[in-house]
């Protein structure tokens, strides 16, 4: 009936083919080219070779599940440590919250003890300063976004996304498949995009502890 009244690709002259055409196929080579880079850029992030989904969450959120202090006393610098138990102290303390008067009751001790001998910035200006609790908290909260930067990124994301979503769609929507499908398709690529800005304040509150 009325479906017929609404345009489609067969009813559209040749210059607004033209003008779809090229559109179609810059942005598809955009997105070729957002793949690529995707690659080369944060590929190996998580210390293994090649891209991982972990990857592209240490490049856009920060490395959320554990702190650099966290990591070390656990890996590289674990050995630094004279008594063993001293880990778990450390770590509960992050888990905690990482703040200052923990700091000074039982992390300034150890550290001092068994690690400002190198991580001191006029002996090493080059690795975390760990002989005052500023230096210590730069490396004791886990290093995801914070909510600010979360906002202004999705302000920017939500703007500029939703155009190339708004225009794909109207070239869609001149084609000729079944009714109910179109209409899904029309709102699943804008639900997604909001779903994945909510979700990541919510990952982040999470991690704040983690
Ligand atoms: C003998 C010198 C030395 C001592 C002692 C030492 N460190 Fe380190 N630390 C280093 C060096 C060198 C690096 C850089 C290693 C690298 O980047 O591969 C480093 C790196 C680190 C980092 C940064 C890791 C990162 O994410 O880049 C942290 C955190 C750290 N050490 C914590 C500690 C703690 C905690 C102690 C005491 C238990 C300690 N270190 C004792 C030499 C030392």
């Amino acid at each position: 009936m009325a479906d017929n009244t609404y345009t489609r690709f067969k009813d559209i002259s040749i210059s607004e083919r033209i003008l779809n055409t090229v559109f179609l196929l810059t942005i598809g080579l955009g997105y070729l080219a957002a793949l690529a880079n995707m690659y080369y850029t944060h590929q190996g992030l998580d210390g293994k070779a090649g891209l991982s989904v972990e990857d592209v969450v240490i490049s856009y959120y920060g490395s959320s599940k554990q702190s650099r202090l966290g990591t070390a006393v656990k890996g590289i610098m674990a050995s630094n440590l004279k008594i063993k138990s001293d880990q778990d102290v450390i770590l509960e303390w992050i888990h905690a919250g990482a703040d200052e008067e923990g700091y000074n009751q039982n992390i300034a001790p150890i550290l001092n003890r068994d690690c400002i001998m190198c991580h001191t910035p006029s002996i090493n200006p080059s690795l975390p300063n760990l002989t005052n609790y500023t230096g210590v908290s730069e490396v004791s909260h886990a290093g995801g976004a914070t909510i600010p930067t979360l906002i202004r990124i999705s302000h920017i994301h939500l703007f500029g996304i939703a155009f190339i979503l708004f225009f794909i769609g109207k070239i869609f929507l001149l084609c000729e498949i079944n009714i109910y499908v179109k209409r899904v398709a029309m709102v699943v690529p804008f639900a997604a995009m909001l779903l994945d800005v909510k979700v990541d304040p919510i990952v982040q509150t999470n991690n704040v502890l983690i």
